[in-house]
């Protein structure tokens, strides 16, 4: 098996033992929540996805056993889950840190700065992309559009927006985040960590103070079109007309 298939619990050769079960405790808790996440399905299927996220809130990410476990509750195989888990980025396929910190290095997010940001977050981490930092506060990976565009460059922690960043404070931010220091989103609810972030996405209760409320509203760079459309706020154009640019007939 290569380095990587250790790392991501794939086998590319001998077929591998079955995954071994949670610990009877941690099995009979996530049952328990398990039911009630599938409870709100017609079909038990349907929860799969957020029963990923679920075992996600134990482990930090979808290991072997979490697939084992969720293809036991939901009366699916193994291969089954392990094709949806593997499909969407949203899983982890193999441990890491509290902080899952993704630069936007999409198209918009990267010219205005994206790629720089990834860059020197690498080399002020010490690590590669997907790659932990060795006291596993902070995963660093590069991610795609979050719809964020007119608030590019993007910096995404534990899904929370971080917006018009800069180089220099990408890296204070995750400097705060590696010390302990308490650290805001730009907008929305308050940051938590990896595993509590999974669980509500699991749609378990966010019980922070606030949360709920804070999480809801677009910006005013978000809305700017619909408020234009409105007739609320006045068109002001970004691109001037060719004419008034001089360079018509020229280039
Ligand atoms: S390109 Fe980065 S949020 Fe859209």
């Amino acid at each position: 098996m290569t380095a990587d298939a250790v790392n991501t619990g794939i086998s590319l050769g001998m077929p591998q033992l079955p995954a071994p079960d949670f610990p009877a405790e941690v099995r009979a808790r996530l049952e328990a929540d398990a039911q009630e996440v599938i409870a709100r399905y017609p079909d038990s299927r349907s929860a799969l996805l957020p029963l990923l996220h679920l075992t996600q809130s134990e482990e930090g990410y979808v290991s072997r056993t979490g697939i084992r476990f969720c293809a036991e509750v939901l009366g699916l195989t193994t291969a089954e889950v392990t094709a949806v888990a593997t499909f969407y980025t949203m899983y982890r396929r193999k441990p890491s840190g509290d902080y899952q910190v993704g630069v936007c290095t999409n198209t918009l997010c990267a010219v205005m700065g994206g790629d720089a940001i990834f860059d020197e977050l690498k080399e002020h981490l010490g690590v590669g992309n997907n790659e932990t930092t060795p006291d596993g506060k902070v995963t660093l990976e590069h991610i795609e559009c979050n719809a964020a565009c007119d608030y590019a460059p993007v910096v995404m922690v534990n899904w929370e927006f971080f917006d018009n960043q800069t180089p220099a404070s990408a890296k204070a931010l995750v400097d705060d985040l590696r010390a302990g220091r308490p650290v805001e989103p730009t907008r929305g609810a308050p940051l938590c960590t990896f595993k509590d972030t999974a669980r509500i996405l699991a749609g378990f209760p966010d019980g922070r103070e606030g949360a709920v409320e804070a999480s809801g509203g677009a910006g005013p760079a978000s809305l700017i079109g619909l408020r234009i459309a409105r007739g609320e706020s006045p068109h002001a154009p970004v691109v001037r007309p060719r004419a008034e640019t001089g360079t018509e007939g020229g280039e």
